[in-house]
């Protein structure tokens, strides 16, 4: 995710920059990049990279006496990792920077481009500078136009804006995206989040969504949609490693709790009021194309089996699977009517990548779906879809699944609409679910508490199954696997039908059952591979919307209309039901053992 640092005041503004977003560092980023206007002179510098490529182009340079500083860290959405797109991003003599994604964008740069103006690099984020300065004409009331160009916006941001008109002055304004403002009783600090100001700032204060103003002669004008408002600052925290975590425990928590969020950004400006759109593929990567096959690894592996179900049912075409260690060796007949898909969080790991070559080497047309842009896996891909989750640091994924799930249920219904395998009516009441998903994402203090409570129960026994049907198969895989990982118990994920043919056996009240018993989707027929196993006295944790008398314990579920917000709101069910099983065993939730968060080597 990127990040921001501002400054105003007389200090060293470089460094205050450069430690600053040394402090964001761990978010994720691939280019980064600082602007400062001091004596009216404006000066910037970026790098593509790592910061320390910042640090040694401005080792020369050292800002002197007062002025105004901007800085950022790019996680690449909207176009390449390059030194173009990288912020602050310059109109004649101002500078942004900016978090989220402007929904708009393409509408405003297009009505920018007819007044002439050039655009440079591929972002979103340049509009809001132009849009500035198109209102500014290089004399105007800089507080007057920013505002102007605020209204002007949709979607979610965190912005601020230097420029030499007003060269005392940094503009700010947040919608969506997390942005503080810091106080040391002269100076003032900006960040989106607290780590870059903590040791520097005494106070601060974290803006509501809708505010926006100015910071001047140290002290903060503060607005909304009612005009000027007052604030309260706050004591800023002292403890650096607590903040990165935001306050949670384990990054794993953090990114848990934050999948209702990424969500949103995940379908921002693709899932549209009557159809899905995906600005990064074009009609011609489905020309000639019959079948899709997916190759992935681990919990991106169990995404693609969910995305399997979705698109043949919905989008009516043949979807298999495969596990990309598998892939590579069973020569496998490819044909060139197949569009092979990889999934990857990292984009780096080694059996996915050998699998895509492959496919390559075969005539095969490709499409990736990953978090990192100018990964091996998505410079290696013809078009990719990235899912826009931000850096994760648990080893044991959870906002990644998420998205790569959500970015197949898009796809799923991109490729039906192109091959006319959806009718009207359909395609909008998934439209209508899939608006709903981040709701179903969000972690309640009630469902957490109760997954604390009932995980001292399941510390033992000889082994977990978490069973489902149809998509639930793959997500009782991905409980299983979540558990396994970070709790070191023994525990397999089973299609609920398949356990009559072997697996019962070993029913007895130490096996527990996780019934994943979805009300949208095959209810009666779970229900009875479930009593099968509660006769052979499994102890059994049932989690559905519909209450279950022979259920040991039991976790109600809210929503029951669509299968795919059933999917989401047991995911996090299982998710915290692992998380809490594996603090009370003492584990190192966020490094389990023998695991590696990217594995790149067969
Ligand atoms: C490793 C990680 C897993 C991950 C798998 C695939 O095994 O520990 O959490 O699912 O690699 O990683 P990828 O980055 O390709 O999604």
């Amino acid at each position: 995710m990127c990040g921001i640092v501002g400054y105003v005041g007389q200090k060293e503004k470089k460094e205050i920059l450069l430690d600053g977003l040394q402090e964001l560092e761990y978010r994720g980023y691939d280019s980064a990049g600082i602007a400062i206007i001091e004596n009216r002179q404006l000066k910037h510098f970026k790098a593509i990279g790592k910061l320390e490529n910042l640090r040694a182009k401005t080792k020369d340079y050292e800002s002197d006496g007062f002025g105004v500083s901007i800085g950022h860290t790019r996680w690449a959405t909207h176009g390449k990792p390059t030194e173009l797109n990288a912020h602050p991003h310059l109109g004649e003599y101002s500078f942004v920077v900016h978090n989220g994604i402007i929904e708009n964008y393409q509408e405003l740069k297009v009505e920018l481009q007819e007044q002439g103006v050039n655009f440079l690099s591929q972002t979103d984020t340049e509009t809001i500078v132009h849009l500035f300065e198109s209102y500014c004409e290089k004399k105007g009331d800089g507080f007057d136009s920013f505002t102007k160009t605020i209204n002007k916006l949709e979607g979610a941001y965190a912005t601020l804006l230097v420029t030499e008109v007003q060269p005392d002055t940094i503009f700010f304004a947040k919608n969506g995206s997390p942005m503080l403002i810091g106080f040391d009783g002269e100076d003032v600090y900006f960040a989106s989040s607290d780590t870059p100001i903590i040791g520097m700032a005494t106070e601060v204060y974290y803006l509501e969504d809708g505010e926006y103003g100015y910071a001047k002669d140290g002290e903060v004008k503060l607005f909304d949609a009612n005009g000027e408002k007052n604030f309260t600052k706050k004591p800023l925290a002292t403890d650096k490693a607590m903040a990165q975590k935001d306050g949670y425990r384990f990054f794993m928590e953090k990114e848990i709790y934050e999948q209702s969020d990424v969500m949103n950004d995940t379908m921002m400006g693709r899932v549209l009021d009557d159809r899905v759109e995906f600005e990064e593929l074009g009609v011609e990567l489905f020309e000639g194309i019959n079948n899709i096959k997916i190759c992935a690894c681990g919990t991106s592996y169990h995404s693609a089996l969910t995305g399997s179900y979705l698109l043949e049912r919905i989008a009516k075409i043949p979807c298999q699977v495969e596990i990309a260690s598998e892939f590579r060796y069973k020569e496998p007949l490819l044909k060139d009517d197949t569009l092979f898909i990889t999934i990857s969080q990292s984009g780096e790991t080694a059996d996915t990548l050998e699998a895509l070559k492959m496919a390559k080497r075969a005539g095969l047309k490709s499409l990736s779906i990953c978090n990192v842009d100018n990964s091996s896996i998505v410079r290696e891909s013809d078009r990719a879809i990235l899912t826009r989750a931000g850096i994760e640091k648990g080893v044991a994924s959870t906002k990644a699944f998420a998205t790569q799930t959500m970015v197949l249920w898009m796809l799923t219904l991109y490729v039906a609409e192109l091959k006319n395998s959806v009718s009207k009516e359909k395609l909008q009441s998934e439209l209508d679910a899939m608006r709903h998903t981040p709701k179903a994402l969000l972690v309640t203090d009630r469902l957490h508490e109760k997954l604390h409570r009932l995980s001292k129960r399941y510390l033992h026994g000889h082994g977990f199954f978490f069973i489902g049907r149809d998509i639930f198969f793959p997500l009782a895989l991905e409980g299983a696997l979540k558990l396994k990982e970070i709790s070191y118990l023994h525990a397999e994920g089973y299609p609920a039908g398949e356990m009559k043919h072997g697996p019962i056996a070993l029913a007895d009240s130490e096996l527990f059952t996780i019934a994943l018993m979805p009300r949208s989707l095959h209810y009666d027929k779970i229900k009875s591979n479930v009593e099968e196993l509660s006769a052979r006295d499994s102890t059994i944790l049932a989690i559905s919307p519909e209450p279950f008398e022979l259920a040991d314990d039991f976790i109600q579920t809210k929503y029951d209309s669509h299968p795919m917000l059933e999917f989401f709101e047991m995911m996090v069910v299982t998710q915290l039901l692992s998380l809490e099983v594996s603090i009370r065993l003492g584990n190192d939730v966020d490094m389990p053992r023998n695991l590696a968060k990217s594995v790149t080597v067969e």
